[in-house]
């Protein structure tokens, strides 16, 4: 990302994810964009150079038009052998066409050559889209949290 890329990121990433924690009812919708902010800060202290993390744009092959973005780091939790997704997004206007298959493709190829034994990611049980997609290409669920409405 360049430097334009990654400050639009810093203002939609952490809005996003309040709204994700907040709609799966983890956070209230009054404590979720501060939650949100702070948790980004904190794994990005020091932005796009934040060593370990990688924050990149997903861009078109035939005219390096951006159509999405991808973010992971290797978790040092995990003995640097954990490849962990933070985000990955296609604009609207782009899916269904391939672009987040083959980004996360590249990314197998690259963590593999970096020494990462396993790739993993976080995703909310309502986005159906996304777990399709991770199902088909090879990921399976490690964690499931369930829970049913009271009220
Ligand atoms: C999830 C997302 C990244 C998928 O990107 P994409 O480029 O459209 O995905 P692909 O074109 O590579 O999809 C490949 C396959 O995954 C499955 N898939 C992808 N999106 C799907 C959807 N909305 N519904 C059902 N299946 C879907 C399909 O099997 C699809 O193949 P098909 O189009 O031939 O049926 C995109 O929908 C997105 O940006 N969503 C909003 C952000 C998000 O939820 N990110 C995930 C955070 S965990």
């Amino acid at each position: 990302m360049n430097e334009a890329e990654y400050a639009r990121f810093c203002e939609t990433e952490p809005a996003g994810y309040g709204a994700e924690m907040a709609a799966a009812g983890e956070w209230s919708a009054a404590e979720a964009p501060a939650r949100a902010q702070a948790e980004f800060e904190r794994l990005l202290p020091e932005g796009r150079a934040t060593p370990g993390h990688h924050v990149r744009t997903i861009r078109r092959a035939e005219d390096a038009a951006v159509v999405g973005l991808l973010w992971w780091s290797y978790r040092p939790a995990a003995a640097e052998t954990e490849c962990f997704i933070w985000d990955i997004a296609i604009d609207p206007a782009f899916r269904r066409r391939g672009y987040a298959s083959a980004a996360l493709a590249a990314l197998e190829a690259e963590a593999r050559d970096a020494g990462a034994l396993q790739v993993s990611l976080h995703v909310f049980g309502g986005n159906r889209g996304a777990i399709a997609l991770y199902e088909r290409i090879g990921y399976r669920s490690t964690h499931l949290k369930m829970s049913k409405p009271l009220r």
